[in-house]
């Protein structure tokens, strides 16, 4: 017997892709149900290769089904999560809204699989930020091997981590740069983002960080270590999918690059293509569609003790969203539920 699944917010860009994703993976589903808001009623998105009509969230009864991909963004999940969970179907959220509780796990299945078993508490796991997703499953068998004392990234987030409204500005604009009577002016962005780059994603926090920025160091340690130092700088680019992050890591004891190349090739959900030549790397292009988290550029920093310098490039609707809930709900599945 497999599991009843609901995929809520099925309209959107994390909701279908995780539709693509439960289909690609060949996911023990018995029954996958489609959900978003009522505007979207009876909308029709595809599940493999069969066609689902979309059904309207707020009259829907989560009892009897086994997990719900929450993919809607925190004000409605702070509605429709605890329903979900009370009506005994686990939750797998993907917005920012239970991360930071104790009592929700927070999981990257490459690193933490362990968290999972923690689900009993609230029937809720958290999903991470997209940006903090791909670079923990970079930085794990990193520190496994040499201890990692601090982190200092550099983001290069594509819109679509801003939704659909993201990526139609970015279409927008870039068309009106060629027909300036039609102007768009930056409405979803605080400044134009067609051949542009914005240093701010999310809010401003006391300290001078953006909200994302302080994600990064938050997950990061509730992932996989609170002893790591971790400083960020996020930035949005006029790129449509994929997240690219620049990755200085200093760790406790020496590594060399060659040793640190090996252990990221053998390390589960990474691909490390690093040849120093022209085109030897990859670029968010070149990710779109992919499970993998690719890293390129490994090299040793000599400015610091012990300094590696790396690229890491990954899909962020796949690995940053979709696809790292429906590796939490194998992984459930496995140590959990116990069903399929
Ligand atoms: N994009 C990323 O890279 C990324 C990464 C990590 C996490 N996330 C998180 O994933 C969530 C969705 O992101 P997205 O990029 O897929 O956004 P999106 O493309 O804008 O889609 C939003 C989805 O939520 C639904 N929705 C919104 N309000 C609703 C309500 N009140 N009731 C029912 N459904 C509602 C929408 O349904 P309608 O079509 O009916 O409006 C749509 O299906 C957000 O929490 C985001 O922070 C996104």
């Amino acid at each position: 017997m497999g599991y009843r699944v609901a995929v809520v917010g099925a309209t959107g860009n994390v909701g279908r892709e995780m539709l693509n994703i439960l289909a690609e993976r060949q996911f023990p589903a018995d029954e996958v149900v489609a959900l978003a808001s009522r505007r979207s009623l009876g909308s029709e998105v595809s599940y493999g290769d069969k066609t689902l009509t979309t059904k309207d969230l707020d009259a829907f009864d989560f009892t009897g089904w086994d997990i719900a991909l929450f993919a809607i963004g925190s004000d409605a999940t702070k509605i429709y999560a605890p329903k979900a969970a009370k009506a005994g179907c686990i939750v797998i959220d993907n917005s920012s809204l239970y991360r930071y509780d104790a009592d929700v796990p927070l999981v990257v299945p490459e690193v933490n699989p362990e968290a999972v078993e923690m689900v009993h508490k609230n029937n809720i796991i958290a999903n991470p930020n997209c940006s903090t997703a791909q670079m923990v499953v970079a930085l794990k068998p990193l520190h496994d091997r040499a201890r990692i004392k601090r982190v200092v990234v550099s983001t290069y987030q594509s819109v679509s981590g801003a939704g659909k409204e993201g990526i139609d500005e970015l279409w927008d604009q870039t068309k009106s740069i060629y027909n300036p009577t039609d102007d768009k002016p930056a409405k979803k962005f605080t400044k134009q983002i067609a051949f542009n780059v914005i240093p701010h994603i999310d809010v401003f926090m006391d300290s001078g960080d953006t909200k994302e920025e302080w994600k990064m160091v938050a997950e990061t340690k509730k992932i996989m270590d609170p002893s790591i130092k971790v400083t960020a700088t996020c930035v949005r680019v006029p790129v449509f999918v994929g997240h690219s992050e620049a990755i200085n890591i200093e760790f406790e004891e020496f590594l060399d690059e060659d040793e640190a190349r090996d252990i990221l090739r053998e390390a589960p959900g990474l691909m490390v293509i690093d040849k120093r030549q022209d085109g030897g790397y990859v670029t968010p292009i070149e990710c779109v569609g992919d499970f993998a988290t690719f890293i390129s550029r490994i090299r040793q920093d000599t400015t610091v003790e012990n300094g590696i310098n790396l690229w890491c490039v990954s899909d962020n609707l796949r690995k940053g969203a979709a696809l790292n809930a429906v590796q939490i709900a194998e992984t459930l599945g496995q140590r959990v539920l116990k069903k399929g």
